[in-house]
């Protein structure tokens, strides 16, 4: 202050000698400048604060939908419902978050429904075994009922024996069947695999059949290279070969079953075609599933239990090998095989 009473700056630069320059200004303007320079930053500050409470409440609620969507979809999983998923926004954790919970439901719909397809296929089996229980047991029962109650007499009785002898092997023969697919199915059985010549086994198997063909007088041919190796277990290549020849004879009235083998690119094929009723493209299908019958009401009195094919089909897949038919109805089938040889 200065003795006008004005608020002055001084500011006094040394001189040469003992001298000083004096400077004064007036301090009233700087100050007011001070003054407006504190408003302006006190408004821009409030200003920036509140963009950026703004900008965070954005994110925050965007974030917080986000995270609802996948709570509801995390609880829609737990309510076993695997069908629905989230929208994936962006390139963030979260997304990576919502692609990863989509994952995990469509793994979980996957799963339910592999489950209910082994839940359906359990059940027709159950259904399936109890009928084919059913018949031979009912069968045994009556026949037993008659010797009880004493309406058989003399030679009769025999009979009887033989009839209840037979439907004991058949029931032997099913849970025998069905046990042994459901291990081979499984993978548990320990099967003796070598190389040996093929034909051989298919002629042994035509010499014992030839009777039944020629009762029905139809031809049983072999052909193909006598020379046809495999690769694989004796016994149960065996039975395929017989399994088929068997349904050939069965479902062919006249004219031939030609069995063919031979080699081919390190690979064993194995033919058998008749001239017998054939099948439509649907039976062709599933003639292969476990107790499948075309007629079953001809299997009830012939005694065939549906399982034939099914076994064929296990037992070549169990030797990495495939099988498949080719039909027409009325036109005959053939049923073609292909097993690896051992490198
Ligand atoms: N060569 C064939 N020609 C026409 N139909 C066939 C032939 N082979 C099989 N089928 C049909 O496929 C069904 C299933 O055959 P599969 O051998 O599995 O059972 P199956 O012969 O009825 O009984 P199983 O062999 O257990 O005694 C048969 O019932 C038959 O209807
Ligand atoms: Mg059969």
């Amino acid at each position: 202050m200065n003795r006008f009473g004005l608020s002055v700056t001084v500011v006094v630069l040394p001189m040469e000698k003992d001298e000083a320059l004096w400077l004064a200004a007036p301090v009233t303007e700087t100050e007011e400048t001070i003054k407006e320079a504190r408003w302006v930053l006190f408004g821009s500050s409030l200003t920036t604060l509140g963009l950026v409470l703004l900008l965070s409440w954005l994110l925050a609620e965007g974030l917080n939908r986000r995270i609802k969507t996948m709570r509801h979809l995390a609880q829609q999983v737990a309510d076993g419902d695997f069908t629905k998923g989230v929208p994936v926004q962006g390139n963030d954790e979260i997304a990576d978050l919502a692609r990863d919970l989509n994952r995990m439901a469509e793994m979980l719909e996957e799963a339910k429904k592999e489950a209910d397809r082994y839940d359906q296929a359990r059940s027709r089996f159950l259904a399936d075994i109890s009928h084919e229980l059913k018949t031979p047991l009912t069968s045994i029962r009556g026949l037993l009922e008659a010797l009880r109650n004493h309406l058989v007499k003399g030679e009769d009785r025999e009979r009887i024996y033989f009839l209840m002898e037979k439907e004991t092997i058949r029931l032997i023969r099913l849970v025998q069947s069905v046990m042994e697919l459901e291990k081979m199915r499984a993978g548990k059985m320990e099967l003796k695999m070598e190389q040996f010549p093929f034909y051989p086994v298919l002629e042994d198997i035509v010499d014992q059949m030839n009777i039944l063909a020629e009762e029905k007088d139809i031809s049983l041919i072999i052909g193909g290279n006598p020379e046809t190796l495999v690769y694989g277990n004796e016994d149960r290549l065996r039975q395929v070969a017989i399994n088929l020849i068997k349904n050939a004879l069965q479902f062919t009235n006249r004219g031939e079953i030609r069995i063919t083998t031979w080699n081919e690119k390190g690979e064993t094929w194995l033919t058998v075609a008749d001239t017998g009723v054939g099948l439509t493209e649907d039976q062709s299908r599933d003639i292969f599933e476990r107790f499948y019958k075309v007629d079953s009401s001809r299997a009830t009195t012939t005694g065939e239990m549906g399982l034939g094919l099914s076994m064929v089909k296990q037992i070549v897949l169990s030797h990495g090998g495939e099988v498949r038919v080719e039909s027409e109805p009325g036109k005959g089938s053939k049923f073609i095989i292909r097993l690896p040889l051992k490198k």
